[in-house]
């Protein structure tokens, strides 16, 4: 129970690597603000925490307004541990993305994350701790047809991290991210059994993550044990192949 008497705030914890994230903060003893869009998510994840014995509550906000962002920090209030999880990924050519596609992947992959480390961060630094991981992607860091704008806003948040780490470095407040390779989650469950094939091929391992293991490295990242781990990105993605 190291996370104890800690509150962690994950922004999309009502689905796939947020809740895996949000379940095992609470195993840990944290108390989770799990944040969502669909209540009946949210409290679907809080019954299961509570079940466990773990202590959390639900916030409903839309990430992509910038007022809705700032009203979840203020609802979320003394914040010890935020995880920066929601996130959108549309895979399309660049001579088809839509402006609103384009809007939607900054608004919610990098400039929510940005708003959150603003509010929350100055709590951190007065109260001499705290902890604060990005989810990234693989797809930042490799060369992809088709995901330039998911590409570019994640990247931006990757640099972000780095810089934030430096800022915060010596106030207390770590900052780091995972990179996740391809995960199972309801995100990508539309995608058909083919896709996923060719997906999981492009790791070395061969296969595709399960949301718990991306949630191990964002909890690792996320706790004391890391106490020396600061504005580093860490990928836990199967291991790459070729050229990647
Ligand atoms: N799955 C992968 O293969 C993979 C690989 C690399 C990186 N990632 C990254 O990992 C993170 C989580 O991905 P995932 O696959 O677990 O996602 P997911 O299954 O699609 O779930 C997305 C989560 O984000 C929330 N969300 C979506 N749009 C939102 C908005 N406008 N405002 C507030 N919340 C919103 C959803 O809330 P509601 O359900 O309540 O609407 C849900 O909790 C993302 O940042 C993604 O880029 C995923």
């Amino acid at each position: 129970m190291e996370l104890s008497g800690l509150t962690a705030l994950v922004t999309g914890a009502t689905a796939g690597i947020g809740r895996a994230v949000a379940v095992q903060l609470a195993r840990e003893g944290a108390e989770v603000v799990v944040h969502g869009r669909d209540p009946r998510r949210g409290a679907e994840v809080v019954a299961a925490i509570e079940a466990g014995g773990g202590t959390a509550r639900f916030i409903q906000a839309d990430l992509t307004d910038g007022n809705d962002v700032l009203r979840l920090a203020e609802e979320a209030g003394e914040v010890d541990i935020l995880i920066n999880n929601a996130g959108i990924y549309r895979f399309l050519p660049t001579s088809e993305m839509t402006d609103e596609l384009f809007d939607l992947h900054m608004d919610l992959n990098t400039k929510a994350p940005y708003l959150l480390v603003r509010a929350l961060a100055p709590g951190m630094v007065r109260r001499g701790r705290g902890s604060i991981v990005n989810v990234s992607t693989l797809a930042a860091a490799v060369v992809t047809k088709g995901t330039g704008m998911y590409s570019a806003s994640k990247a931006a948040l990757e640099q972000l991290t780095e810089v934030w780490a430096a800022e915060y470095a010596d106030k207390g407040v770590r900052v780091n991210a995972v990179a996740p390779g391809p995960t199972r989650t309801p995100g990508t469950d539309d995608m058909d059994a083919a896709t996923l094939k060719t997906i999981a091929a492009t790791t070395a391992m061969g296969r595709i993550a399960e949301p718990e293991e991306i949630a191990e490295a964002v909890v690792f990242l996320a706790s004391e044990r890391a106490g020396y781990i600061t504005g580093v990105v860490l990928e836990v993605a199967g291991g790459r192949l070729g050229m990647g």
